[in-house]
């Protein structure tokens, strides 16, 4: 009887026993209301299989600041055991040799990871030239989203637009009416934002891959790009005074209020209107911003770094192990606005935002227009990424003239490739 008893407790106990002890330092971003709501799930599920998370927030939506603090750690020869990270910037820490994919590797190949991820995911998360995980993916955010006050719009007689003249006609009808048509906080991370979905809209899923993911100087100095920098000066028009600076998580509010009509986000933003309780079509309206099937993808991910001490390797492996978990991906995907990147959770409990960027993903995917976010880190190393971000923010938030802000664009890439 009692070794039946020490058997039963040793299969039920075994999980906790196992992680034990396990700790992990953990850098992110995410601090707005529906982010720390999100991230909450982890720190929970980590903590009741015995870990000890160790909290490193650095705030600012985006991300840009959170990279700089990740890389003064680890000039500092001081990593942190997990850190909230995107797209190429893992392979180039790899390159560094800092990153440890061989902590996380067995983890993954013995949960059957390549089986549960689409290939330009689990791609994204390998280091040692492909052959390893050194990186585990959360979720799959939509970029280029239009979200909108529903009494708003309704009340106004205006419908979502389906293309970028019918938003621009929407937006001087409700400046005309004293309505605030964009919120948007003018940060250079949340003016690339805006730039990448309407060069994606304006010029095209071949334009966007030329210009975004080859940084073809020709598309750069073009005159496509021409079109969508006149199109970010119409945007910069129907912001209010207070724009520069703002928080993306504000502008978000602004729309909640009905301060604002508009929102040009990615669905990060749908998380801020989950944690206040608000619905789809009831408060809310969600659009994909006008493009010929195309869908700018963002991958968060955390990567996991060369460390010291058994308990914070474990500590790692329990990570990686609890984020691809499949309740774990639904339960958090559905707080931070974003889908599964595991491909097996079913979209029955998300809302209809979620369920159409599932859907047009797959339809992008099979048409060609399933292309990375530069404008969030999936393409581009960070020199040439925050060169076209200079650019862009600095003719949204001054009077440059479209033509200048090409010549400069293309030359500012030239010399950062
Ligand atoms: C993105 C990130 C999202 C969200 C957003 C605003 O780069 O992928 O998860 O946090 O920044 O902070």
């Amino acid at each position: 009887m009692k070794k039946i008893i020490i058997a039963i407790l040793a299969i039920v106990l075994a999980p906790t026993l196992s992680y034990a002890g396990s700790k992990a330092e953990v850098l992110h971003w995410w601090t707005s209301g529906g982010e720390a709501k999100a991230l909450q799930v982890l720190k929970d599920d980590f903590a009741a299989q015995g870990g000890e998370w160790k909290d490193m927030p650095v705030s600012g939506g985006g991300g840009d600041a959170a990279m700089q603090t990740l890389k003064a750690r680890i000039v500092a020869n001081d990593a942190p055991a997990a850190a909230q990270i995107k797209g190429p910037t893992i392979q180039a820490y790899d390159r560094e040799g800092v990153v440890a994919p061989y902590n996380i590797d067995a983890v993954a190949k013995a949960e059957g990871w390549d089986k549960l991820l689409s290939k330009q995911v689990a791609d994204h998360m390998k280091c040692d030239d492909g052959k390893a995980y050194c990186a585990a993916p959360v979720n799959i955010h939509r970029i280029d989203w239009f979200w909108a006050n529903k009494k708003v719009l309704d009340s106004n007689g205006i419908k979502m637009p389906s293309s970028w003249a019918e938003f621009n006609a929407a937006a001087d009808k409700l400046q005309a009416k004293g309505i605030i048509p964009l919120a948007h906080g003018s940060q250079p991370w949340q003016d690339a934002t805006v730039f990448e979905a309407v060069a994606l809209g304006i010029g095209g899923n071949d334009f966007y891959k030329k210009a975004f993911v080859d940084a073809d100087v020709a598309t750069l100095g073009g005159s496509t790009m021409v079109k969508i920098f006149d199109q970010m000066r119409k945007l910069k028009g129907y912001t209010d005074a207070g724009s520069p600076g703002r928080d993306w998580n504000v502008a978000t509010g602004m729309v909640m209020e009905g301060k604002a009509a508009f929102q040009l986000m990615g669905d990060w933003a749908k998380g801020e209107f989950a944690a206040a309780g608000l619905k789809p079509d009831v408060d809310y309206y969600c659009a994909a911003t006008p493009s010929n099937n195309g869908y700018l993808y963002n991958v968060d991910s955390f990567i996991f770094f060369k460390i010291k001490g058994k308990e914070k390797v474990e500590g790692q492996k329990l990570l990686a192990s609890l984020i691809m978990g499949k309740e774990f991906q639904k339960v958090f995907n559905i707080y931070k606005g974003s889908i599964p990147a595991r491909l097996d959770v079913p979209m029955d409990d998300f809302d209809k935002c979620a369920k159409k960027s599932n859907s047009d993903l797959n339809t992008a995917a099979a048409k060609g227009g399933l292309l990375p976010s530069f404008a969030h880190g999936m393409t581009l190393e960070l020199g040439v990424k925050g060169a076209i971000q200079d650019v862009v923010t600095e003719h949204f938030n001054s009077n440059m003239s479209s033509q200048d802000a090409v010549k400069k664009l293309s030359a500012a890439v030239k010399a950062a490739s």
